[in-house]
């Protein structure tokens, strides 16, 4: 990639797509999650207030089904980078599963929650979690029966998002990976880092819904694009 000799501070932005290839179902694509369900009755406030066993089920596959799947090339390449690159870099997915942790990243920024996390509704604390919420275990640290998935739903405020658009307004590369671009605020990253003067790459198996809007796009199986780009910026 052109000017690599200036890049001290990368935002990288990750969505469904990177963990597509470790056999997690993205969300838009034919036979999808959002296919598969109705996005108001499991991935909203409202749908869990009308139906809170449908909900904590839906979330309970979810988080049950990461037992099943592994990091691929793509996220232990995003290891890599954290490990050897000696600038700053942030790592944001929107993905609410643990592949990235489990492909050695150890700064993850989970812009949309985390399935291995609870969330209490009464005592406002997040405790990890790794079993299933349906039979409305007590939170462990109020005891209440009020545990929901600590996922950020449709119409709730994604998680550090000052945190994010301040590294976005000092980054001089932001990268997006497998993501299509259909959920704002994420979606709106790369236009924040371009008016601030960063370049922009995007990496997805197709052009995304804001493909014109980067600098640069590659298109490919993350596997296999992401590993490529983690060497050329490490001059590997
Ligand atoms: P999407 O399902 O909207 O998009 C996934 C993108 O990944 C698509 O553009 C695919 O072309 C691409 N893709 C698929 N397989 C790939 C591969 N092997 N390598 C590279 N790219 C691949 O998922 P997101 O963009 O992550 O939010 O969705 C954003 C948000 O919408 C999610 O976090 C979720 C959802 O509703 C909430 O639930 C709040």
């Amino acid at each position: 990639m052109r000017f690599m000799a200036e890049i001290n501070r990368i935002v990288i932005l990750t969505g469904a797509g990177i963990s597509a290839e470790s056999g997690i179902d993205t969300f838009r694509s034919a036979g999808g999650l959002w296919e598969q369900h109705k996005v108001e009755d499991v991935a909203t406030p409202e749908g869990f207030a009308r139906d809170p066993d449908l909900v904590l089920g839906f979330y309970d596959l979810r988080r049950a089904a990461l037992a099943k799947v592994k990091p691929n090339a793509a996220h232990h390449a995003l290891a890599k980078l954290e490990a050897d690159f000696s600038g700053e870099l942030l790592l944001v997915t929107q993905n609410v599963d643990d592949l990235h942790e489990r492909g050695g990243s150890r700064q993850v920024l989970h812009m949309h929650g985390e399935l291995k996390s609870a969330l209490c509704t009464s005592c406002e604390i997040r405790s990890p979690w790794d079993a299933p919420m349906s039979d409305r275990p007590p939170c462990p640290i109020c005891q209440a029966q009020t545990l929901r998935p600590d996922v950020v739903w449709f119409g709730e405020m994604p998680y550090q998002m000052e945190r994010i658009y301040t590294a976005l307004g000092s980054a001089d590369l932001f990268v997006s990976i497998g993501t299509s671009g259909a959920v704002y605020p994420a979606a709106g990253f790369v236009q924040e880092a371009r008016q601030t003067g960063a370049r922009t790459l995007e990496l997805n198996l197709e052009p995304s819904d804001g493909t014109h809007f980067f600098h640069e796009a590659r298109h490919g199986p993350a596997s296999k694009l992401v590993p490529t780009w983690v060497d050329e910026v490490l001059g590997r």
